[in-house]
């Protein structure tokens, strides 16, 4: 039997390939390649020294969903697959609840066609409410999207909660991520943003790469120990083990829970600059700017729940962050621009 991982040639997906397969998994991975590239999941390949069965397959397109349940032998699936950027969902509202809920829904009638119901569903500490007070933030904090990206994810975890309570056969897992960063340690994947990343580190690695001359600090205002924003970055290394030890979890019983993946511990603009510099031996030029619309002063998870219940606990400290993102970003100046990006023949 299967896991199918959707979204399985991104940034999260192909770490949790590479972390599943070592595992002992069998996966198949479903990917329409719109933000991704075939290049990460040949990468995977020469990594894991196997071929993968990938299928490039658009959730929106419910036949050609329908013919992988029926050609592979399924019993669960971790849901990645969807649009992911902030900044681009305030822009683009409609594209974003057309992509993320509707291939969600057309995800789910599939499973229950052929009675597959483990589900872990990859969602976003934004979902959270803004909150100003610098506690870690529990899972029962409450929700709160402020922007279309976080809103999609917060009516996706209330439709799977209302999936679960229709029909109680349902295994639903949903996993808050908090602020993933890093690659895997060979510098062979990692994360590779289209266009200029709108995130910190992969920022930070451009300017230390030399492709982009200054890095802007958006606030240096916030009531934090230096002024800058503070958040819980954890290595995407962590984050696929911890969907690991969800996805037996999610095997085991039958059920709906949420869990925050975070390392509980926060790092300021400032502190992640200065890791940058003494593990990269780069300075990193910037300038201040004044706050980002959007942002907030403090976002760190109480990570306590999917310790107690799952026996994990994120392992890799900030400066593994920062030495996995630059050997990424130095052995691929351009991500994987320019590669091989023949894509796996459409189903
Ligand atoms: C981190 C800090 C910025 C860029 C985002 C998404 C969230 C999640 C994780 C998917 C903040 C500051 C940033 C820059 C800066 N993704 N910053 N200059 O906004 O916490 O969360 O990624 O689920 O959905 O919102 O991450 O990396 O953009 O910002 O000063 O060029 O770095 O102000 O304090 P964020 P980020």
């Amino acid at each position: 039997m299967a896991v199918l991982v959707t979204g399985g040639a991104g940034y999260i997906g192909s770490h949790l390939c590479i972390e599943l397969l070592e595992s002992g998994y069998d996966i198949i991975v479903l990917d329409n390649f719109s933000t991704s590239s075939p290049e990460a999941l040949k990468r995977v390949q020469k990594i894991i020294g196997r071929t993968l069965r990938v299928y490039n397959v658009d959730l929106n397109n419910k036949m050609n969903l329908m013919r992988i349940f029926s050609k592979e032998s399924i019993d669960s699936v971790i849901h990645l697959a969807g649009f992911k950027s902030v900044g681009e969902s305030t822009s683009s509202p409609l594209k974003y609840y057309a992509n993320n809920i509707t291939g969600t829904i057309n995800l789910c009638e599939v499973m229950e066609i052929f009675n597959v119901k483990k589900l872990v569903f990859s969602s976003s500490a934004t979902v959270y409410a803004p909150t100003n007070n610098h506690m870690p933030i529990s899972e029962n904090h409450p929700l709160g999207a402020i922007n279309p990206y976080g809103h999609t994810k917060q009516i996706i975890e209330d439709m799977l909660r209302g999936l679960y309570h229709s029909s109680p056969m349902w295994s639903v897992s949903i996993l808050r991520y908090f602020n993933p960063v890093g690659a895997h340690d060979s510098g062979l994947i990692g994360e590779d943003p289209k266009g200029v990343p709108t995130n910190l580190l992969p920022y930070i690695a451009e300017v230390a790469v030399g492709n982009i001359s200054t890095l802007f600090v958006y606030g240096n205002d916030y009531p934090t120990k230096d002024g800058t924003g503070i958040r819980d970055y954890i290595h995407v290394g962590d984050l696929a083990k911890g969907h690991k030890e969800v996805l037996k979890r999610t095997m085991d019983t039958t059920g709906f829970e949420t869990f925050n993946l975070g390392t509980g511990k926060g790092y300021s603009v400032m502190e992640m600059i200065q890791a940058f510099e003494r593990v990269s031996g780069k300075r990193i030029n910037y300038q201040i700017k004044p706050r980002r619309k959007g942002d907030i002063a403090f976002c760190v998870a109480d990570v306590s729940k999917a310790k107690n219940q799952l026996g994990w606990a994120a392992e890799k400290d900030i400066n593994t962050m920062c030495e996995d993102t630059w050997r990424w970003q130095k052995a691929n100046p351009s991500g994987y621009k320019h590669r091989n990006n023949l894509s796996f023949e459409k189903e």
